[in-house]
């Protein structure tokens, strides 16, 4: 390519988070990591990339695995796929490392999906999410189900619904599976072109199909719900009491099936209202009790959710709420003479942790001056030439302008409590 014609843009579906936007990335992802390292989930930094089989056990009947993947061989003739989600990855560590359970882990961390993109739907997005591996207690459902209700209420998110649904398990779900079957082969030629074909290959998939014909022709079809054995009943149960002792609304859907097709028992969607509908889940997962066993671990039941950290952003922002913290810098200094002192000085009051800056490139008094009243500091430290032959320097308050001189050797020390 010559320089001419190189290209300078992000791709497609990408975009920088620039500051100050990326302030309230990292104030989100803050509060996130705190509250889940409250609740006792550890960090897990993975590979961006794995094998493609690590993602084609996700679902091979999903679009996510069949149409949206990047998939690319490396110069070592390996086929890997960059990671289009993040639990796949999360239960291959568990099934490589074999941790002790239960195992808690959360993330922030990027995903890639080759999907259309549009307001909320990107080519490389963002999830937090939380896995926990190792217990099919219900009160574990609820306790990941509580981080992420509790993680949108403290970004201060109301107009959010919460749905909830069982899938099942291998005892109940091959026959609601069934019982799916038939309704929708005896309504085959009413379905969507794409389903017309493969309804049979997945028939949880139709009910989570868009299209008008999908919609009208799975209306009343049967509800995996009136369809639970005895233990996935009771496990549901449990899971809608502890929500509701928690004080958290939750709405049975029995149409949420999710777009991966690892999920079995709980599964569910936080729905923004602020956002447009196709992209308004801001937040979703659920159990997936054999996916350790189909990446060759030991059978051990499992749940977590994603959530998409541009979605919550989108939702705050239709909301009006989780404004970008501000980034101030403490103090501000001013060097007039073009010698040592901002060098000196920004790197003695950082060491005392204090938020220091200053101005580059030798300018002059007033753009200092401007510099320093625009990064938000309330003292900026003037050194003159005047100061510099005192062995002083002066502090002055932006907010009260009243400013005093003082020797330079007290200087960090004041400013630092
Ligand atoms: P997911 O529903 O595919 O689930 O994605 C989780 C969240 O990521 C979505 O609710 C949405 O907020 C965000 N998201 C997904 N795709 C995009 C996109 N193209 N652009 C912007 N945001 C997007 C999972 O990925 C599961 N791994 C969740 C999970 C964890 N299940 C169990 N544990």
């Amino acid at each position: 390519m010559s320089p001419d014609q190189l290209q300078v843009k992000a791709p497609s579906g990408t975009r920088d988070v620039l500051p100050p936007e990326s302030s309230r990335w990292q104030a989100l992802i803050a509060r996130f990591a705190t509250a889940a390292n409250n609740a006792g989930y550890g960090m897990i930094q993975g590979p961006m990339f794995e094998d493609i089989e690590v993602f084609q056990r996700v679902g091979e009947a999903t679009d996510v695995v069949r149409k949206e993947m990047y998939v690319f061989e490396d110069r070592g003739g390996r086929t890997l796929a960059l990671r289009p989600e993040g639990t796949a990855g999360v239960v291959r560590a568990f099934v490589q490392h074999r941790p002790t359970t239960p195992w808690k882990v959360w993330y922030a961390a990027p995903n890639f999906r080759y999907e259309r993109p549009q307001a909320g739907r990107y080519r490389q997005h963002h999830q937090l999410g939380i896995e926990a591996i190792g217990t099919d207690d219900p009160d574990i459902d609820v306790e990941v189900i509580s981080i992420a209700h509790d993680l949108y209420r403290s970004v201060g998110l109301t107009r959010v619904s919460l749905l909830l649904n069982s899938l099942g398990d291998s005892v109940c779900r091959p026959t609601y599976d069934q019982a799916l079957k038939d309704h929708l082969e005896a309504r085959r030629e009413d379905l969507c072109d794409e389903h017309r074909e493969r309804a049979m290959d997945n028939p949880l998939r139709v009910l989570d199909c868009k299209k008008k014909a999908c919609r009208d022709a799975t209306r009343d079809a049967p509800r995996i719900v009136d369809h639970l054995c005895e233990e996935c009943k009771a496990h549901f149960e449990r899971v809608q009491e502890g929500l509701s002792a928690l004080d958290i609304d939750f709405i049975i859907e029995s149409r949420l099936v999710r777009g991966l097709d690892y999920y079995t028992r709980t599964t569910f969607e936080f729905q923004a209202s602020e956002i447009d509908a196709a992209q308004s889940a801001i937040g979703g997962g659920g159990r997936y009790d054999k996916l350790a066993e189909s990446l060759g671990g030991p059978a051990t039941p499992g749940i977590g959710f994603g959530s998409g950290i541009e979605r919550v952003l989108l939702a705050a922002d239709g909301e009006g709420v989780f404004p970008a913290p501000e980034d101030r810098i403490d103090v501000f200094v001013v060097d007039t003479t073009g010698g040592t002192a901002a060098r000196d000085i920004t790197s003695e009051l950082r060491r005392a942790g204090r938020r220091a800056d200053r101005a580059f490139d030798g300018r002059s008094m007033k753009a200092q001056m401007k510099a320093a009243d625009k990064s938000g500091a309330r003292t900026v430290v003037i050194v003159g030439e005047d100061e510099v032959a005192a062995g002083e320097v002066t502090v002055r308050d932006l907010t009260t302008k009243e400013q005093r001189r003082i020797p330079r050797s007290a200087l960090v020390e004041e400013l630092s409590q």
